[in-house]
């Protein structure tokens, strides 16, 4: 008998089976890979461990394990059917040039035959078939036969299949054997890879080779092996489910989805679909929000990703009927599932403040822009058109993609590209018109309360203590200051207090602010602060108040901060997800 586990069950398993063959447990690390800019999220254990498959030492030694948050984007279409995913959970263990196959062949074998107690008539392999960059991997095969997998039972196949990496452009990588389990009644006594009943649960890696960035593979001296186990698969296999979402991972997200929605999972498949992808985007969401990194949906990079899933999940609500905002209500069912990840508790109220907003954002413009779209849409859809949806009612192109699928009709993709390029162009040009003029008007006021402005950034990162706030926005007029950054949350009556206190402080001090040209990168290097996302020239000017604050900036300024007089916040409100507005003035 297969033995029936929940998730947490199987991921505890697994660690101890690894710790009991020395392997040292490191913790998941962020959606966000630190070393590797080629991909915007982690896609696999091995993404934090590229350094050391390269051959730099890790400090727990040759032989890790873990389970590792992913996110992986490429197949968001398929998610909806019963096995795709965009956020999953990766167990792996690694060999850092320490065992090779033969080891990893037998532990993978001893795990799935002795801790999982699946019988070994259940299981089928495949090995790389060979090309002109590396040998077949007979040596695989060899072991694998010796453990009593009969040879009808070991396909070999080529690259596409049997061969993982890099995860992005370039670096590690090598042929695989992976671990096959059949989930219909009577197992065939062939294996025969096309056959869907054939579920692959595992994969083993041989990472002997490197990538370079003229597609050349060179062999490393270190020989490594890296394997993954999908934890949403494996279940859903141990529990004799072909539908990953009946597994106890996302039965109480289902379950507060058919709450809301007042409908029912096995209502029609119809619904299924929905709330696959409902409960698959907002469990990412959250995921993505509740990461160190403090992603918010924005319209690039991995804050576009977010919003994508947000949306599509708030589309998938209205085709069930959910009507009020919703996706927060989803994502409370989620968090205590993965009580295991303390960044989900701890961020918690940053996940759900940011999914409210940005669906109070889109529940503003989605059932408008869903006219529209069959306003405009003839028989096919033009790029300027598909502009728009994006623009003014914030439909992501692939959501219009999605739509114009549905409706047999085709959009003018390169048109949409060549009008979303234009407006770019505008907006940095406009950017950079606003960085030149600076001010409003140079007049003593304005200069008085723009060094003000610097000893507020200043400031706030010191009494927040938070360091990774920034400036993201700043407009100055002869009555006030008002300054965006970014932060989680509402700053309480005494650190306001403290805000001014530390500025009148400063005020008081008589520092002398001094400017001084330099190369940006000399600037940034020398710590001075800098608007993120703004675009700077090549020579900036850097302003120094004393020792408390360094800006790039171009002024004009006080010549002394005693000149500025007594400072006041006057207002402290919420603009956008995670970004706060403070007006002040100097009186
Ligand atoms: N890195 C390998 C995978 O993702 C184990 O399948």
């Amino acid at each position: 008998m297969v033995k029936i586990m929940e998730r947490k069950e199987l991921i505890d398993a697994y660690l101890d089976f690894f710790k009991s063959k020395s392997h040292k447990i490191i913790p998941s690390s962020s959606l966000v890979p630190e070393n590797d800019p080629t991909v915007l999220f982690t896609t696999a254990g091995m993404h934090p461990l590229v350094p050391y498959l390269l051959g730099q030492k890790h400090p727990l030694g040759k032989r890790i394990c873990n389970v590792q948050k992913c996110i992986r984007t490429q197949d968001i279409e398929s998610v909806g059917d019963e096995v795709h995913h965009t956020f999953f959970e990766m167990l792996g263990n690694w060999s850092l040039g320490d065992y090779f196959k033969k080891e990893s062949i037998e532990y993978s074998y001893e795990f799935l035959i002795k801790i999982l107690k699946i019988p070994k008539e259940k299981l089928a392999v495949s090995c790389f078939k060979g090309d002109a960059n590396a040998p077949k991997d007979n040596e695989s095969a060899g072991i694998w036969k010796k453990l009593g997998i009969s040879e009808k039972r070991i396909a070999f196949l080529e690259k596409e299949d049997n061969w993982w990496g890099p995860a992005g452009n370039t670096g590690p990588c090598g042929p695989d054997t992976e671990i096959f389990f059949y989930t219909g009644k009577k197992t065939p006594e062939v294996f025969s890879p096309k056959d869907k009943k054939w579920v692959e649960i595992w994969n083993n890696v041989f990472m002997q080779y490197n990538k370079n960035k003229n597609g050349k593979y060179t062999e490393l001296t270190q020989k490594n092996v890296d394997t993954g186990m999908g934890v949403e698969r494996t279940i859903a296999v141990l529990n004799n489910l072909s539908d990953n979402y009946q597994t106890d991972i996302f039965l109480p997200i289902i379950q507060a989805i058919e709450n809301i929605s007042g409908k029912k999972y096995n209502e029609s498949e119809e619904i299924k679909k929905a709330m696959r992808i409902i409960a698959d985007h907002i469990r990412a969401a959250v995921f993505i929000l509740g990461d160190k990194h403090q992603i918010t949906p924005s319209n690039i990079e991995h804050g576009y990703v977010l919003r994508r899933l947000i949306r599509r999940a708030i589309r998938y609500g209205r085709i069930i009927g959910i009507k009020n905002e919703f996706t927060d209500k989803i994502a409370e069912a989620v968090i205590p599932l993965y009580s295991d990840y303390p960044e989900l508790k701890k961020s918690r109220k940053f996940i759900l403040d940011n999914l409210k907003l940005e669906e109070e954002k889109f529940s503003n413009t989605i059932e408008q822009g869903l006219r529209k779209f069959h306003q405009l849409k003839g028989k096919n859809l033009n790029g300027k058109d598909a502009f728009l949806l994006f623009q003014s009612y914030g439909f992501p192109i692939e959501m219009t993609l999605e739509l114009a699928e549905e409706e047999g009709i085709k959009v003018n993709i390169e048109e949409y590209e060549s009008e979303l390029k234009k407006h770019q162009e505008l907006s940095r040009t406009s950017s950079e018109g606003r960085f030149k003029s600076g001010l409003a008007d140079n007049s003593e006021k304005t200069t008085r309360l723009h060094t003000a402005t610097h000893l507020l950034n200043e400031a706030l990162r010191i009494v927040l203590k938070d360091n990774n706030i920034k400036q993201k926005g700043s407009n100055i007029n002869s009555e006030r200051l008002r300054f965006d950054f970014n932060f989680p949350r509402k700053l309480e009556e005494n650190e306001i207090k403290e805000i001014e206190t530390l500025i009148n402080k400063k005020i008081s001090e008589s520092l002398e602010v001094i400017k001084e040209e330099m190369s940006i990168s000399k600037a940034i290097n020398s710590g001075a602060q800098a608007e993120f996302g703004a675009k700077y020239p090549r020579i900036v000017s850097v302003y120094a108040i004393g020792n408390f604050s360094r800006e790039i900036c171009t002024g004009p300024h006080v010549k002394n901060t005693k000149d500025i007089g007594h400072f006041k916040i006057i207002k402290e409100e919420g603009v956008a997800a995670g970004i706060r507005r403070i007006k002040a003035v100097v009186e």
